[in-house]
C-alpha cells in the first residue's frame, strides 16, 4: 500500500489535487438543546476541543432552568438560554419561539442532547434534515424514555445507540449512525445504561461531523453517505 507521504509526492508532481491531504474544515455553528445533565454536550465540546469535530456551539438552550448541562456550557464560555416550555401557551407557540431564537443565531445544525420535549411539525419543517438526536437504544427498538431500562427488561442480548434525524414522530427519523452495546450476563439496568452512555459520547460527535461533511442523500428512510 502506498503511504500518504508517497501520495503527497505524486500530488506535488502533477496538477491532480491530492484528496488524502487533510483539509482544514471551517467550524460550523451548532446549537445544542438540553434538559438535564449534559454529558453529551460535554462530549461534543470535548470533540471540538480535540479537533475531531469542526464546529462551534453558538448557543445551548434548555427548557429547564435546573439543567446541570447549563453550567457545563457556561464554564466553556458558551451562550445559554433557558426557555421553559411552561411559559408558552401552546406547543406551537413554544416551537415558534425556539425557531426564532435559533434563526437569530444562524445555526446550521441543531443537536438534541437529552432534550425532553417533543418538537412539532412546524419546528421540524423550519430546519429540514438539520436536527439530530441521540437515542440510547438501537431504533426502531425501544423508542421513548428509559430506553436502556426497556432493553434490559426485555432481555435483549445486544442494545446500542442511534443518532438520527429528528422528525415530528418520536425517535423515528432517518438513521445517521448506530453502535451496538452487548448486554452482559452480569449487567444491571444501571451498568448497561452507563456503558451505553459512554458509547453515545463516542458516536454522537462522529455522527455530527459526518453530517457536517455533507454529500449525503436521504432515499426513503436511508441516509446514504458518500464512499470514502
Ligand atoms: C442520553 O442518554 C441521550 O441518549 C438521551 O438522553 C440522555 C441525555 O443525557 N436522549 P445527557 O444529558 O447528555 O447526559
Amino acid at each position: 500500500m502506498r503511504s500518504q507521504g508517497a501520495c503527497r509526492a505524486v500530488a506535488r508532481r502533477s496538477s491532480v489535487p491530492n484528496l488524502l491531504i487533510p483539509v482544514e474544515k471551517t467550524p460550523v455553528p451548532l446549537s445544542i438543546l438540553i434538559s438535564g445533565r449534559g454529558s453529551n454536550l460535554a462530549a461534543i465540546l470535548g470533540a471540538i476541543r480535540g479537533g475531531q469535530l469542526a464546529a462551534t456551539v453558538a448557543i445551548v438552550i434548555s427548557n429547564r432552568a435546573d439543567a446541570a448541562g447549563l453550567a457545563i456550557a457556561r464554564e466553556n464560555g458558551i451562550d445559554t438560554r433557558v426557555m421553559p416550555h411552561g411559559d408558552y401557551p401552546s406547543r406551537d407557540a413554544y416551537d415558534r419561539a425556539l425557531v426564532g431564537e435559533l434563526r437569530s443565531r444562524r445555526v446550521k445544525l441543531i443537536c438534541l442532547a437529552g432534550f425532553m420535549r417533543r418538537l412539532g411539525p412546524a419546528f421540524c419543517a423550519a430546519f429540514p434534515n438539520a436536527i439530530l438526536n441521540v437515542h440510547p437504544a438501537l431504533l426502531p427498538s425501544f423508542p421513548g424514555a428509559h430506553a436502556q431500562r426497556q432493553a434490559f427488561d426485555h432481555g435483549v442480548k445486544v442494545t446500542g445507540v442511534t443518532v438520527h434525524f429528528v422528525t415530528p414522530e418520536l425517535d423515528a427519523g432517518p438513521i445517521v449512525m448506530q453502535a451496538a452495546v452487548p448486554v452482559l450476563e452480569t449487567d444491571t439496568a444501571e451498568s448497561l445504561a452507563d456503558r451505553t452512555l459512554t458509547i453515545e459520547h463516542g458516536i454522537y460527535p462522529q455522527a455530527i461531523q459526518r453530517v457536517l461533511d455533507g454529500g449525503w442523500t436521504i432515499e426513503g428512510r436511508r441516509v446514504i453517505f458518500p464512499q470514502s
